[in-house]
Order: C-alpha cells, then sequence, then structure tokens
C-alpha cells in the first residue's frame, strides 16, 4: 500500500494494452477485470471497435501508468520534453494547453472568461505533438467528470472515477495523421449542406415574422451576402417547443416560403426543457410514453427553464429518442431548414450545479450503458439530443443533408451536429480567444464551428465587430448572434465604414466557399481538419508551436489581427517555411485579414455570390495557384489533368505571376 496526495494507494502499476482499430492504436486498463467491466463507448462510432482486439504485433511506444486512489483512477503519461499540448475539446485561454487543467462536465457558462474550466462541451482528448512533430493522441473514453491536467511540462495526467478505458493513437508522423485515426473511432463530421456554409444571422430574438423578413431584406438591398435567418426562443408559444406564437409567429410556412423565394433558409430552435403543462400535446404525449428522466423516487423530474416548470427527456432511451424524432418530423413539415438545440447541458435555472441533480435517473439503452445516474449520463445528455434531433430531421426529409446545431456535446457529436463557442462577450479577449476555441475544437473532432461573431452579451463597437467579421468570415461556421437587450448587431448597424467591412468579408467568404466545401468533404470522408493551427504546415517547427493570430484552411495561411491597435496591415507575422504567397480579391482592408497561398498548391473559388443557391454549374470556378521553387502548384499528374480542365472552361490564376481575378 502507497500514498499518493496523502491518501491511500490500492492498486498501481502500468497498465495493460491490447491493439485495437488499426496499427499505432492501444486500449489500455487497468487491469483484466476492468477491461471486461468497462462502460460501452460513446464516444466510438461502435463500441465493438474499442471493444474488439486486432492482430498487430505492436508494441506500444508511451505507456501510461495509473492508481486508483478513493475510487478515482489516475493516469499519467510522460512525454518527452518539448511536447506541446493541444485538444481538450472546447475550451478557451491559450492555444498550447501546457500550463492548463480542465474538468470534463458540459455546464452553461454564460459570459465565460480565458480561466473557466469547463464549456458547454466534454472532449476528454489530448493531442500531444513531440519535439520529433510526431503526435500522440489520449482519449480518455470516459463520460464521466473527468480532470485533464496538463500543468507539469510533457506530462499527461488524467483523473475519472474508476475505472475508464485509455485509447493511445500513434505516436504517428504528423498531427494530421493522428486526427485521421481517432475519426477511424469517433468518425467523421457530418457533410453539411453547402447553404449552411454560408453567412448566418442571428439574433435574441427577431421575435416576429415581420422582423425576420425585414433582416432577410435589407441584406438583399444592401449586398451583403447571406443564406440563413435564425429563430431563437421567441417564436414560441410561451417557450414550448414545436409550438409557434400564435400573433408574431402565425404562419411559419408563409414566412419560410418568403425567405425561400428570397434565397434564405430557416433555423429554428429547440431546447429538451419541455413545459410541465397537461394539454400542451408534446407534454402530454411524452407522459403518455414515459420519456421523462426520473428523480430517484421514480417520478418524473421537474426543473425551470424558460417556460416555467419543466420535465426533460431521456434521450438515452432508444423510445425517448424515437418520439423526438417523430416530433422533429412532424416539425419539419413547417418548411424548417435546420434546428438549433440549446440549453442541451442540461441547463437548469435556480439550482447551484446549473444542472439536473446527479441523482437523477436515466433508463438508457443496455448498449449505451443502462439504467445510471445523471453522473454517468450528463455529459452525453447533449450529444444525445443532437443525434435525435438529426434522426427526425432525416425521417422529415430523406433527401437532404439535415443540419443540426448543438451547444453541449461530447467526443463524437460531430457525426450529428455542428456547434458554436456559446455566450463569449463582446469584447477582443473574446474576439482573439475565438480563434484558439474553434481550432480546438478541429483538433478535437469537430471540424463545423463558429463563435458568435461580434460577441453574445455586451455591445461591440464598430471596429470590433468589423475585425470579428473578417476573421469570423474564414471559420468553418459563420453565424452573427447577439443576446436579447443589447443593440443591434447586423452588419450594417455599427455605420457605413463597417458594413463595408462586412460586405467585404463576406464576399470573400462566398467566393471561397467552393475551397471551404471540399475541405468538408475531405474532412467528412477522411478525417482530414478543415480549420488547422499553423503549426501544422511544419510540426517541427518549435516557432510556430504557439502561434494565435494565423491559421489554415488547407493550404490557405490567414494572418488576422484580434488587438485594437492596428490591424492586419501592422502584424507581427510568424511565417511558416517555404512559399507563401500573399493574395486577396482586390479587397484588401487592414480590418480583413490577409491571405496567403502555400507554394506548391491551387484551391477553387467562385464568383461573388449573395447566397449559395445563387450558384449554378454552369458558372465560372477559378483556380488561383502558387508556384514552388520549382514553379509547379501540383504534381505532374494533377497538372496534367489541371491543364485539361482549365482549356475546357476554368480561369486559371497564379498568384505570384498573374495578381488580377
Ligand atoms: C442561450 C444560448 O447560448 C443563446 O445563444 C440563446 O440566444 C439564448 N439561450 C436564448 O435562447
Amino acid at each position: 500500500m502507497a500514498e499518493f496526495e496523502g491518501k491511500e494507494v490500492n492498486i498501481a502499476g502500468n497498465m495493460i494494452y491490447e491493439p485495437i482499430l488499426e496499427e499505432g492504436v492501444f486500449r489500455f486498463d487497468c487491469s483484466g477485470s476492468d477491461r471486461s467491466a468497462a462502460f460501452p463507448s460513446l464516444s466510438f462510432t461502435d463500441t465493438k471497435l474499442r471493444d474488439t482486439p486486432v492482430m498487430i504485433h505492436k508494441v506500444p511506444v508511451y505507456l501510461p501508468t495509473f492508481k486508483c486512489v478513493n475510487e478515482q483512477q489516475i493516469v499519467s503519461i510522460k512525454l518527452p520534453i518539448g511536447t506541446s499540448f493541444y485538444g481538450t475539446g472546447e475550451v478557451s485561454g491559450q492555444l498550447e494547453r501546457t500550463g492548463k487543467r480542465i474538468f470534463t462536465w458540459n455546464t452553461d457558462a454564460w459570459g465565460y472568461g480565458s480561466g473557466t474550466t469547463s464549456l458547454y462541451q466534454s472532449h476528454p482528448w489530448v493531442l500531444a505533438v513531440l519535439p520529433s512533430g510526431e503526435a500522440l493522441g489520449v482519449l480518455a473514453d470516459t463520460t464521466h467528470r473527468c480532470e485533464i491536467d496538463l500543468r507539469k511540462e510533457s506530462t499527461i495526467q488524467i483523473l475519472a472515477p474508476a475505472s475508464y478505458p485509455v485509447i493511445t493513437f500513434g505516436p504517428f508522423a504528423s498531427p494530421t495523421a493522428a486526427l485521421i485515426s481517432l475519426s477511424h473511432a469517433i468518425g467523421t463530421v457530418l457533410m453539411p449542406p453547402k447553404w449552411s456554409l454560408g453567412y448566418h444571422q442571428c439574433r435574441w430574438s427577431y421575435d416576429s415574422a415581420v422582423r425576420v423578413l425585414q433582416v432577410a431584406k435589407t441584406f438583399r438591398k444592401k449586398g451583403i451576402p447571406c443564406d440563413v435567418v435564425w429563430m431563437d426562443i421567441d417564436y414560441m408559444d410561451g417557450f414550448r417547443c414545436f409550438t409557434f406564437d400564435k400573433e408574431r409567429f402565425s404562419n411559419p410556412q408563409v414566412l419560410v416560403n418568403d425567405l425561400h423565394l428570397n434565397g434564405f433558409k430557416a433555423i429554428w430552435m429547440l431546447d429538451p426543457g419541455i413545459k410541465q403543462e397537461e394539454g400542451y400535446f408534446v407534454y402530454d404525449s411524452g407522459s403518455k410514453n414515459d420519456v421523462w428522466v426520473l428523480k430517484e423516487d421514480g417520478k418524473p423530474y421537474v426543473g425551470e427553464v424558460w417556460p416555467g416548470a419543466c420535465v426533460f427527456p431521456d434521450f438515452t432511451q432508444r423510445k425517448t429518442r424515437s418520439w423526438w424524432a417523430e416530433l422533429v418530423k412532424e416539425f419539419m413539415s413547417n418548411g424548417v431548414d435546420g434546428i438549433w438545440n440549446d440549453m442541451n447541458e442540461p441547463a437548469v435555472f435556480k439550482t447551484v450545479t446549473k444542472t439536473m441533480p446527479s441523482s437523477n435517473i436515466h433508463r438508457g439503452d443496455a448498449e449505451l450503458g443502462g439504467c445510471q445516474n445523471h453522473l454517468h449520463y450528463h455529459n452525453v445528455y447533449g450529444m444525445l439530443m443532437a443525434r435525435s434531433t438529426y434522426e427526425g430531421m432525416r425521417l422529415g426529409k430523406e433527401n437532404k443533408r439535415p443540419f443540426v446545431l448543438t451547444r453541449a456535446g461530447f467526443i463524437g457529436s460531430q457525426r450529428y451536429a455542428a456547434t458554436w463557442t456559446g455566450d463569449n462577450l463582446s469584447n477582443w479577449e473574446h474576439l482573439h480567444m475565438s480563434l484558439s476555441m474553434v481550432l480546438q475544437l478541429g483538433l478535437s473532432g469537430q471540424a463545423l464551428s463558429g463563435p458568435d461573431i461580434g460577441g453574445f452579451a455586451g455591445n461591440a463597437t464598430p471596429k470590433l465587430f468589423g475585425r470579428w467579421m473578417g476573421m469570423g468570415a474564414m471559420f468553418p461556421f459563420c453565424r452573427g448572434h447577439s443576446e436579447a437587450g443589447t443593440v443591434d448587431h447586423e452588419p450594417w448597424s455599427f455605420g457605413e465604414e463597417c458594413e463595408e467591412v462586412c460586405r467585404l468579408a463576406l464576399l470573400r467568404r462566398y467566393r471561397l466557399i467552393p475551397h471551404i466545401y471540399t475541405l468538408f468533404y475531405m474532412a467528412h470522408t477522411k478525417g482530414t481538419p478543415v480549420a488547422a493551427p499553423t503549426f501544422f504546415t511544419d510540426p517541427k517547427d518549435p516557432r510556430l508551436r504557439k502561434v494565435e493570430n494565423s491559421f489554415l484552411l488547407g493550404p490557405v495561411l490567414i494572418h488576422a489581427s484580434t488587438v485594437p491597435v492596428g490591424g492586419s496591415d501592422q502584424l507581427q507575422q510568424v511565417f511558416p517555411r517555404g512559399i507563401w504567397l500573399r493574395f486577396d480579391f482586390d479587397d484588401a482592408h487592414p480590418d480583413l485579414p490577409t491571405l496567403y497561398l502555400q507554394g506548391g498548391s491551387m484551391i477553387p473559388v467562385g464568383p461573388p455570390i449573395q447566397h449559395v443557391g445563387e450558384a449554378n454549374p454552369t458558372d465560372d470556378l477559378s483556380l488561383i495557384m502558387a508556384l514552388n521553387e520549382e514553379g509547379n502548384s501540383c504534381s505532374q499528374e494533377l497538372c496534367n489533368i489541371l491543364s485539361l480542365i482549365v482549356q475546357l472552361f476554368y480561369h486559371l490564376l497564379v498568384v505570384g505571376t498573374v495578381h488580377q481575378l
């Protein structure tokens, strides 16, 4: 018997391992009996992938050790000095995670700061980039609250209730290779509908159909591209999900038709808190089908959210997910194009913990872990709600790709939904952090994310708003949103100069949509990242590991200024080695990021359209190419195909030699 921090250590030692999934991936457990007793995996697409050994005769390079102290399993992995840590999912603060400690516990974190240790999502995952540039991924496969401690240089320490498996991926030759391997376990990001890669305009709330149309038409009148308008909670009748306010949204189908005619899609919010009210069809049918989360005493748990007293669907049960999916399917018949799942940590008002009691009971399916208390399912509640919403959208429109946005999530929820970085603040620190947050989500499997552009809480200034739009227009998911009670935050709300910056920013995004869409296709089919940190170009180069004001969209390097003094023209830039050629669309502006294309690569760009539906298969596309030292932009084989395509119908742009578009 030993001691650890003054407490008794019951067992300790090296973990036992077996190869799973593919070469370089190992599952570690404290013992054979822990291995057999492990809960099913909710992060893996299929728990069998985690639980079935494969015949590969390799041994792991890094062996985790463990201690069990007071029923907590503490796992340590020591890596070479000079290792940099990333990942850990949706986290605020610096990009490079050494020195940080986080706790996976989905939390309604309004107004979080750089030091907040639990946000809305849980990703018990660390991506370690070794001094050699190789990368090792570490997944603690537990749904429980999990501490990830990176405060000690080059050491990962994980602490969660015993017992849980730890999966290591690699070391592989590059961080991209480690992410691809992770995607073989947890799946890739859903393939987003193309329109969802356009700009989204949101507000809590555009509170009448008249106002919604007015906002939509102003985009067209002002020539500012936009694809989607969002309906926050006030469209509902008294915050009852699946209903519409009888006066302000009396005919949603007519509204949606008008929006569609103007080239807009409509996304509507659905929260998990269902008003406890007899006569309300959702409450009545849920009660009849016995779908609610229960208290310890077996009665439905009631907690307060927007509508007052609410019950909560128990999404851990198949019957509840099917019940919800049917409601979603019906809801789609109003012309719903996408669904926004909010407050699904789940958030509960007037409680100290901001959520439901740990003692609540979820009657989960056996393959998800069976009947368990809330501690077991808290972190996956949001993911299972998003899954059920996604399945309902599929039922509603089989031949359409669903678009779901979820606030709460778990590692693996990118299979069902996009996400955003929650209730941020309208200030420069949050503008800066939004880049690292989007990148960290991408390094944790979720490629489709973005912040509330302009900041959710508080009022933006024209300068801040323009800069945020400039950078946000380059993020995978691009949506402006603001809190009730703040000043208007549409692109034209901050004067003409800011409006012009927003117009340029969004026109630029729309020109890049063919490239962004291609990156999503690659992410969806291969597991490669969409937005990646600059160091991905050269993971061996220590200069790049902490770079926080630039990032990559494939071979495009984007430098953005996130400080009030000095725009992108005055940025201290750190460039990766090699050729990086600056390009623009005759739209250079100090409030917009600067763009560079890596020598030896090319990207497709489209015309500056107002919404994705305006594009035609017969439109001219342009290819922007940057030559490498040998004067090539791609391999000989690709060049041959390319010149054929160019002769047929593309424009050819060679950055550095031909400047105009
Ligand atoms: C909280 C969400 O984070 C925010 O985006 C939304 O506007 C409000 N709930 C109201 O629905």
